[in-house]
Formats: structure tokens, C-alpha cells, sequence
């Protein structure tokens, strides 16, 4: 089948779901050219409707580390349905125990955790709980970070120079909102400050009520943007200065770059911590969880001093069962030694490729994540990927793997995402088609 050919179908059936869908898609950033309509993924291989077969390193934003509709977590799905477990809706379940059991014990700085469908309710819950906790109004967001859809966090991932303009030695950037409906008192009480900046954190704290830091350890909505020595630390150390709380956004880094989050990696135990998408590897899971005194307003007595945390699905079996089964999986160690072989055959085969044609470019990496800046240095910071990175050579790039049959989504500084179930085969054949193009140049 031809190109053309292909794009006649994803035509016809893309033109079907305008008629239905507002914006003809659901969820607004998978809105990408080319638009392929996928069907099947198996492994770390995903199909179009056509049958094209693509290597996928897109893992749908992440979730999906232990590959593609992975049997063992299917199967305890399957079993969980078929044992007419339900959702019940009332009091407790073993499952939900099961889980936030294994949680607590496996990532230290969780005393207690709390069950949500998506990261974006978790990141919502911390924010709440650490005003609550904190009586303060204001918080304090990375440039570069995403944590979600709703109104506190709904900022612009990566906007241009334009709108933020050059490098602030020591201070804050505009909230330049991703969405209309956001109300201007929101937007007044959202202070951005720069990745790695902790003069530019202090200089909020000083200025603002501040009840929370939120921040990814690693920025992986920006490509991966690696915490300088000490920095993760230097939060924690300001946030207890100033009486804020200091948020982890673990949704993208927990479980993909270790067991205990990357946390554990950093050796810095923050106040609260947020997680998801790998955790069950594809079903809906968000957790929040982090210290007795902050997490224990969920129950607290005095009714207003509670936090409230609701949601008809939290926990549900199906969820919780995939959850389960993909921290039992997680839990040998030959998973994490093998997808970090597999990843290092893939970035440093890269480099050399860039090498040999005398491409400036350096993949950054924490783990099965990475991305490949066209920049002589990784970036530290918003500003440096501004200054530094080629946005025009790396949509070309992903477009034309794409079309041989590689797929890393076609958005400019998005994470590539290596699955336990690539095969060395598949990261051989990555390179192999990458030389193809990089020679055709
Ligand atoms: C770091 C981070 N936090 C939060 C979220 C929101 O998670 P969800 O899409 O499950 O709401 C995302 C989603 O990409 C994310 O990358």
C-alpha cells in the first residue's frame, strides 16, 4: 500500500469522527500530523489500520513500560473480572488494600496514599491538601512542566521566547495559560520560576504566600531535563524554610526510572508525591500519597479543616488488578537491569550516528526515557532548549522515522519511551532505519 493510499483511509475515517468528536480526536494533544489512526498494539509494536507495522517509542505519553496489552496484567484483569470482583462503591476493598499496602512499602516516603482514574485528580488533590495544610493560597510551577488539565496547572508547556522572554537571573515568568476559562484569580496565584533555579524559587517564597513547590524531578514534558546536583534537595530545603509543601510529580518518572521513583535515584524525600501511568502499565491509576500529617487532612476531624477527595471509580478493580499485577512484575530486578541495557544499545548507537553524518545533537536520558536534542549540550532549562535546540530538524526527523515505520510522536522535544518489551532486534532495526535516513540527508 502506498502513502497515498494510507492516507485516503485516515482520511475517510478522521473526517467520520469530526462529525461526532469536537475536534475530532479525544484529548486535544494527540492531535498530531501525520495523523495515522492506529488500531492494535501488541508489545512494543503498535499497527494502523492499514496493518503498518511501527516500533513504538510513544508508549501513548508513557504509560505503557512493560510494552503494549502485556499478558500478565491482561490476564489479572481478565481474572478480576471474571471473579465478579466489582465495584461496589462501598466501605473498602482487599485490592485497594493490596495496593496502597505495596505502595507504602516500596516507596519510603509514602505513610499514606490515596487512590485516583488519572494524574491530573492526583496532582489536583496535592494542591489542595498543601493549601489546606498550609493556609496559603499560591504555588509555584516549573516552566517546561506539565502536571495535568486543570486550572492551576493548565499553563503552556514549552512556550516560545517571544512569551516569556530572555532568562530571569532571579524571578518569575507569566502563567500563560493553555486554555480560555481559566479565572484571572487563578492565574494570579501561579508563579512560574525556571528548572534548576533555586534562586528564582526563593525569590517567590519570599515575595508570595506560597503552599506549594510542584514540580517533576525530571521535566519529561519537555523532552528529559535532568535536575542539576543538589537542586531536588535545595527545594525540599526552601519549601521547609519558607512552610511550604514540596510536591513531586512522579506521573512520567515514577516506576519507568526505578521501582521507588525517581526519588529513590535523587536520594530526597519530598513532602508529598504524585503518580500514574506506569504504575498500571496503561489502565487508569493516578496515586497521591506522602505524610501522615499532610495526607491525614483527607480524614481529618474537624470538618473544616478536611480535604475533600471523591471519585465514583477511584480504585476500581479493573485498575487496581493491573496495577497489582504490573508492581509484581516490576518487582524482579532483571526488569530494570534489561530495559537499561536495551536503552543504553539504543542511545549510544544514536550517538554514534550523529557522529558519523556530524549532527550536532545529545540524547538525554534518565532511564527507558529519553530525548534527542539537535543542540551541542542537554538542556537544563526551558531557555537552553529555546536558545539551543533545532525544532525544524527534529519535526523532520520524527516525520520521516515515522514513515519508515518508527514511531516517536511528531511533536518537537516530546520523551521517547523504551518498553521492557523491546527486543534488541527492534532497537538494531531502530538504527538501522535511522542510518537509512540520516545518510539520505
Ligand atoms: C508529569 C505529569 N503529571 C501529570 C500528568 C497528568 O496525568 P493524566 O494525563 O493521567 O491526567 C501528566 C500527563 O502527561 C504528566 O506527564
Amino acid at each position: 500500500m502506498t502513502t497515498n493510499e494510507r492516507q485516503v483511509t485516515f482520511q475517510e475515517i478522521s473526517k467520520e469522527g469530526y462529525k461526532y468528536i469536537a475536534g475530532g480526536v479525544v484529548s486535544l494533544n494527540r492531535k498530531v500530523d501525520p495523523h495515522i489512526i492506529f488500531r492494535e498494539g501488541k508489545g512494543s509494536k503498535i499497527y494502523d489500520v492499514n496493518g503498518k507495522e511501527y516500533i513504538d517509542y510513544h508508549a501513548a505519553f508513557a504509560p505503557h513500560f512493560l510494552g503494549h496489552n502485556c499478558e500478565a496484567v491482561n490476564n489479572a484483569v481478565i481474572e478480576v473480572i471474571n471473579s465478579q470482583f466489582s465495584l461496589i462503591g462501598s466501605g473498602t476493598n482487599e485490592l485497594e488494600i493490596s495496593l496502597a499496602k505495596q505502595l507504602c512499602n516500596l516507596i519510603p516516603s509514602l505513610d499514606l496514599i490515596q487512590i485516583t482514574n488519572t494524574g491530573s485528580e492526583a496532582t489536583a488533590h496535592a494542591i489542595r491538601l498543601s493549601r489546606a495544610y498550609t493556609g496559603k493560597d499560591h504555588i509555584i510551577l516549573m516552566l517546561g512542566g506539565y502536571n495535568g488539565s486543570h486550572n492551576d496547572v493548565a499553563r503552556i508547556v514549552l512556550p516560545s521566547l517571544k512569551q516569556i522572554g530572555q532568562r530571569k537571573v532571579r524571578g518569575e515568568y507569566l502563567f500563560l495559560s493553555s486554555s480560555a476559562g481559566i479565572p484571572e484569580e487563578v492565574k494570579q496565584k501561579i508563579h512560574c520560576v525556571n528548572f534548576n533555579d533555586l534562586a528564582s524559587v526563593e525569590y517567590v517564597l519570599q515575595k508570595y504566600p506560597v503552599a506549594c513547590v510542584l514540580t517533576e524531578p525530571v521535566l519529561q514534558n519537555i523532552g528529559v531535563v535532568l535536575p542539576k546536583s543538589g537542586y531536588l534537595q535545595g527545594l525540599v530545603d526552601l519549601c521547609e524554610s519558607y512552610g511550604a509543601v514540596c510536591i513531586f510529580d512522579e506521573v512520567k518518572t515514577g516506576f519507568r526510572s526505578a521501582l521507588s521513583g525517581y526519588q529513590s535515584i535523587a536520594n530526597v524525600t519530598p513532602h508529598l508525591s504524585v503518580f500514574g501511568k506506569a504504575i498500571a502499565n496503561g489502565y487508569p491509576l493516578g496515586v497521591i500519597g506522602g505524610k501522615r500529617e499532610i495526607m491525614g487532612l483527607f480524614d481529618e476531624e474537624e470538618p473544616n479543616k478536611r480535604v475533600l477527595i471523591a471519585g465514583t471509580y477511584n480504585a476500581h478493580p479493573i485498575n487496581t488488578a493491573a496495577a497489582i499485577a504490573t508492581l509484581k512484575i516490576l518487582q524482579n530486578s532483571e526488569v530494570y537491569d534489561y530495559i537499561s541495557r536495551i536503552s543504553n544499545l539504543w542511545y549510544s548507537g544514536l550517538e554514534a550516528l550523529f557522529v558519523e553524518k556530524g549532527i550536532a545533537a545529545v540524547v538525554s536520558r534518565n532511564a527507558s526515557a529519553s530525548c534527542t536534542y539537535f543542540s551541542k549540550e542537554a538542556p537544563n532549562d526551558v531557555h537552553d532548549i529555546l536558545d539551543n535546540h533545532d525544532f525544524d530538524f527534529d519535526l523532520k526527523y520524527r516525520k520521516a522515522l515515522i514513515e519508515k515505520g518508527i514511531y516517536q510522536i511528531p511533536i518537537a522535544c516530546k520523551q521517547n519511551s523504551v518498553s521492557y518489551a523491546h527486543s534488541e532486534d527492534d532497537i538494531y532495526k531502530t538504527l538501522d532505519l535511522t542510518r537509512q535516513y540520516l545518510r539520505s540527508l
